[in-house]
């Protein structure tokens, strides 16, 4: 199998006066070119500082050990410099609040713009103009020449997802961060952005990680999963693996959650799990499927 992205042996910690705290745990996974692939776990569980460390975003205080490679380049080893090159034109990202990511006080068109001049400096005003617009138009934005110079608050949250995923893929990535990105949304407008990332992602081919507490959000869209408990990988499958044989007793805890986490689907998640685990290695139970614990 070809492979795009390498996690090996990622681990991150945080220090404080509080003590050292583990946040992700010796994690290993990786995805091929154009493959979908999701990370589940509820809270807390280090899926975010998982993609931050990936992308080098984290605090410089923050202790990360590991391999990240990326075309078989170590990212945890480039220059500052370098890794600046590579965010936004080899791995771009969205988050679950895009009023974080947008500027509340610069038109969309002209963020827009700005990421696209980052990585392609080679292009005209005019080119980066039509390919703004372009690239608006490629997520839906109706009439995207005239609502060039609106900015963010003149759009609906379900806009504001819209452009910020047209901003990441603008210099075509070839691998989508995407982390919850549909969970602050309501249901009805969450089905059209899922629908938007699969039309986007089969007409771009780039590869996802995407990231979700909610296990049929993943079903969705992603064909494997690894599923997260404090900070270690628990069980790793494809998504009908997953569904038809869940085994780690955490996984199907996180399965019977499923419409709890539908009726209240913004708030923190936290699955009580049956029973305590003596979780073991990770280990291959059928081909592509790794489990920590066996039903
Ligand atoms: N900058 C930080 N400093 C200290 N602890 C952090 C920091 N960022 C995240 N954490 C801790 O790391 C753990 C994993 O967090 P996170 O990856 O955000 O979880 P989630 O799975 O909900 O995305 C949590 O215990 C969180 O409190
Ligand atoms: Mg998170």
């Amino acid at each position: 199998m070809q492979t795009l992205l390498q996690v090996e042996r990622l681990s991150v910690a945080f220090s404080s006066d509080a003590g050292r705290h583990c946040a992700v745990d010796d994690i290993s996974f990786s995805i091929a070119p154009g493959e979908s692939f999701a990370l589940v776990g509820e809270s807390g569980s280090g899926k975010s500082v998982t993609s931050l460390a990936i992308l080098r975003l984290l605090d410089p205080r923050a202790q990360v050990a590991g391999n990240v490679l990326f075309d078989r380049e170590n990212w945890l080893q480039l220059s500052e410099r370098d890794m600046t090159a590579r965010c936004g034109r080899d791995a771009a990202m969205i988050f679950q609040e895009p009023m974080t990511a947008l500027n509340p006080v610069m038109s969309i068109g002209k963020q827009i713009a700005e990421a696209i001049r980052i990585h392609q400096r080679e292009l005209s005003r005019a080119a980066v103009h039509r390919r703004a617009i372009e690239a608006l138009d490629s997520v839906s934005i109706p009439d995207p020449a005239a609502r060039f110079d609106d900015c963010p608050h003149q759009f609906s949250g379900g806009q504001r997802q819209r452009i910020m995923i047209a901003m990441a893929l603008v210099n075509r990535p070839r691998l989508l961060i995407a982390d919850e990105p549909t969970t602050a949304l309501d249901v009805t407008v969450q089905a059209q952005i899922l629908d938007l990332l699969r039309e986007l992602k089969q007409r771009s081919n780039a590869a996802m990680l995407f990231i979700s507490h909610d296990l049929s959000v993943v079903a969705q869209i992603a064909e494997r999963v690894a599923v997260m408990r404090r900070g270690k990988i628990v069980e790793m499958a494809t998504c009908a693996q997953i569904f038809a044989d869940p085994q780690h007793p955490y996984t199907r805890s996180l399965l019977a959650a499923v419409p709890t986490m539908r009726s209240r689907r913004d708030a923190p998640l936290t699955v009580a799990m049956d029973g305590a685990v003596a979780d073991g290695e990770l280990i291959e139970i059928s081909s592509g499927h790794w489990t920590r614990a066996r039903r």
